[in-house]
């Protein structure tokens, strides 16, 4: 199996993850609540990965910031069990299309951000 090479795998790694989890009981509804055109979301969310894998792209953006604010519109319900599925349809997607030191970064820095994402969201309600 190849490795995670180029933006067209990377838009190929985010198009697989989104036809999962858009459909996933628990993180679906959360998606349909944001995400009305798919095709430019997951345009950004690979220019993200081109940005945080090989430091190349033409990501702005505050995921961070966004991410608290995805957490305030649903009440506060994003936990950490939404986070680990979403950790695991990444690890998922991402082995069944790749292999190698990219495929292997992906998935550490997913769940870094994942981790920092959740203590973040959990300090900002306090
Ligand atoms: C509980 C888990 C998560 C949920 C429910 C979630 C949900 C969302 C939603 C609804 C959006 C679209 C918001 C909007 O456009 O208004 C979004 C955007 C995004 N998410 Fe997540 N997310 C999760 C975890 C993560 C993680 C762990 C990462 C990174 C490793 C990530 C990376 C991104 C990026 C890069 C964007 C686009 C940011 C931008 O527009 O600049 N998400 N997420």
């Amino acid at each position: 199996m190849r490795d995670i090479e180029t933006s067209e795998d990377l838009h190929e790694l985010v198009s697989s993850f989104y036809s999962q989890a858009k459909t996933d009981e628990m993180l679906g509804p959360i998606f349909h609540q944001f995400v009305d055109d798919w095709e430019p979301h997951i345009q950004k969310v690979a220019s993200f990965w081109e940005a945080t894998l090989f430091s190349s792209g033409s990501y702005k953006g505050n995921p961070l910031a966004l991410h608290l604010e995805v957490d305030k519109t649903v009440h506060h319900s994003l936990e950490q069990e939404h986070f680990n599925k979403w950790v695991d349809i990444w690890h998922q997607t991402t082995d069944t299309l790749f292999s190698g030191e990219n495929a292997e970064k992906a998935k550490q820095r997913a769940s870094n951000i994942a981790n920092i994402m959740f203590i973040k969201i959990y300090q900002a309600r306090m």
